[in-house]
């Protein structure tokens, strides 16, 4: 136990990064409030599939995973961060075993590991077959539920309350009443904005809430344009994530002809960097008017079932034996490189505030996230942050808090002309912010959020003020996409100039 003084700390967010933050802060003493916008554990990290990248393997160290995550973030990625995420994610993977995952093992009681696009060694750490994300959430909010940390459920992030140039709690949205909660940091865990786009693999609550609760507070933010899109999710029926792990077990891309197209763009084919394979998707879909194919059928039925259990569940739902034919698949908005920016201990640049996950840009994925470091990046900076709090220097607050008396309509009170807006808004995305961008559709994107931002009145349900956080999003997006003239990961301009990958 830490002989830090006792803070009051409120996290929000409860996906890997907010879960192992709350968890770190209350075991150094500190007093906790772990506020999440739906259940405790939702979000993102329950439906990750692939895993924890971990150097385990033989011939495989932290060096070399350092190297193809800079190699994927094609040369923005910060070097510091990169070597704290490999060095630090050693000790995290023991802690999560620690905690209760159970990470899948062979019969001598080594860990399995898996290989994913990009990686140069199989290094991948799962459990349930291609259910590692409901693990550990599973693991970590039963510990969560045995600390002495208090959970508030379904409380929607309304704003940051800044007092004295310092984040000094949150003003949230609670069965309909405003409720500001004070404490003396803020460890902003939630999540990403797939939402921003009209087909994506995140859930409904991605929205964006924390980054724009950051940037109405005056944080720096960065690196919005850099949207990572998963080449292969389901093309039929609901957003279903098809593991980059099936391919790295052999599963190839095909067209409608057979042939393993992605070869065409890079010579690694489907194992080459994520934004490289879901470009050649994307393309070879719009030549072909049509979406193209995930071959799975050399792995067989046994192998399958066993290795993707989920996966093999949900295709045969939806009606796919993908032991026996290929399957459709289209990428998707799935993870966002960029977000509050911060430094090694997660801490912005906004005194008192702290960012980890998804919702921070540490600038260890730059500008293409390598597959299975997101888990591993929440674990490592959600720690991380918990043990700056130590470090944090406090002042008096200038005035009390006290919570507006105002009540909003809850949550999935969603008014039919604001759903319609919002889908607007994420076709927009896709069309002119997605995979593929030119300036000429950027500025006209531009544009046209520019005049549904002005047009928008002051949210006054709390589907409006997901919407308003999309659409501030999505016109930092545009603007940082515009700025930026040329192609890097992510970042895609067309006319492409000549190079690998391209
Ligand atoms: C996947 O399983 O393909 C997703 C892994 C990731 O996004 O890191």
């Amino acid at each position: 136990m830490s002989t830090a003084p006792r803070m009051n700390i409120v996290v929000v967010g409860s996906g890997i990064a907010g879960l192992t933050a709350a968890l770190h802060a209350s075991e150094a003493g500190h007093s906790v409030t772990l506020v999440t916008k739906s259940r405790l554990g939702d979000g993102c990290t329950p439906l990750a599939q692939g895993g924890v990248a971990g150097a385990y393997g033989p011939g495989d160290s932290a060096a070399r995973h350092a190297a193809d995550t800079l190699s994927a973030g094609a040369g923005l990625s910060d070097t510091e961060a990169v070597d704290v995420l490999v060095r630090d994610g050693a000790a995290r993977i023991a802690e999560l075993i620690a905690r209760g995952v159970a990470f899948d093992r062979a019969a001598d009681g080594s860990l399995l590991l898996g290989r994913e696009a990009a990686h140069s060694h199989a290094r991948i750490v799962h459990a349930g077959g291609d259910a590692t994300g409901a693990e550990i959430s599973r693991a970590l909010v039963a510990q969560v539920r045995q600390a002495p940390i208090e959970v508030i459920e379904n409380a929607f992030l309304i704003d940051l309350v800044v007092d004295g140039g310092s984040a000094r709690g949150i003003r949230m949205l609670r069965d309909g009443a405003l409720i500001d909660l004070e404490s003396d940091a803020v460890i902003l865990a939630t999540g990403g904005a797939g939402q921003l786009y009209a087909h994506t693999t995140n859930p409904i609550g991605a929205t964006g809430d924390g980054i724009a609760a950051a940037l109405r507070a005056g944080a720096a933010v960065a690196d919005l344009e850099f949207m990572q899109f998963h080449p292969t999710v389901l093309a039929a029926g609901p957003a279903f994530l098809i593991s980059e792990a099936v391919r790295g077990e052999g599963a190839t891309l095909i067209d409608d002809e057979g042939r393993r197209f992605v070869f065409d763009s890079h010579p690694d084919g489907e194992l080459a960097p994520r934004d490289v394979v879901s470009r050649a998707i994307a393309r070879q879909a719009e030549s072909h008017k049509g979406p193209v194919l995930l071959d799975a059928t050399m792995l067989g039925a046994e192998r399958l079932a066993a290795r993707f259990p989920t996966i093999d569940r949900v295709t045969r739902e939806r009606g796919f034996d993908w032991a026996r034919e290929p399957i459709p698949v289209t990428p998707a908005a799935h993870y966002l490189m960029g977000g509050v920016v911060t430094d090694l201990d997660g801490r912005s640049s906004l005194p008192g505030l702290f960012a980890v996950g998804e919702v921070a840009r540490t600038g260890v994925h730059g500008a293409n996230r390598l597959a299975s470091n997101s888990l591993l990046e929440g674990a490592v900076f959600g720690a991380r942050a918990a043990a700056a709090l130590e470090r944090l220097r406090l002042a008096p607050l200038t005035q009390p808090l006290s919570s507006p008396a105002t009540t909003l309509p809850p949550l999935d009170d969603r008014a039919a002309d604001e759903t319609s807006r919002r889908t607007q808004l994420q076709q927009l995305m896709w069309d002119r912010v997605g995979l593929l961008r030119t300036e000429h559709g950027l500025s006209e994107a531009l544009d046209t959020i520019r005049s549904l931002r002005a047009a928008a009145l002051s949210p006054a349900t709390l589907a409006a003020h997901e919407e308003a956080n999309l659409l501030l999003l999505a016109e930092v997006t545009a603007s940082a996409a515009l700025a930026r003239t040329t192609s890097v990961g992510a970042h895609h301009m067309t006319p492409a100039p000549a190079l690998i990958g391209a």
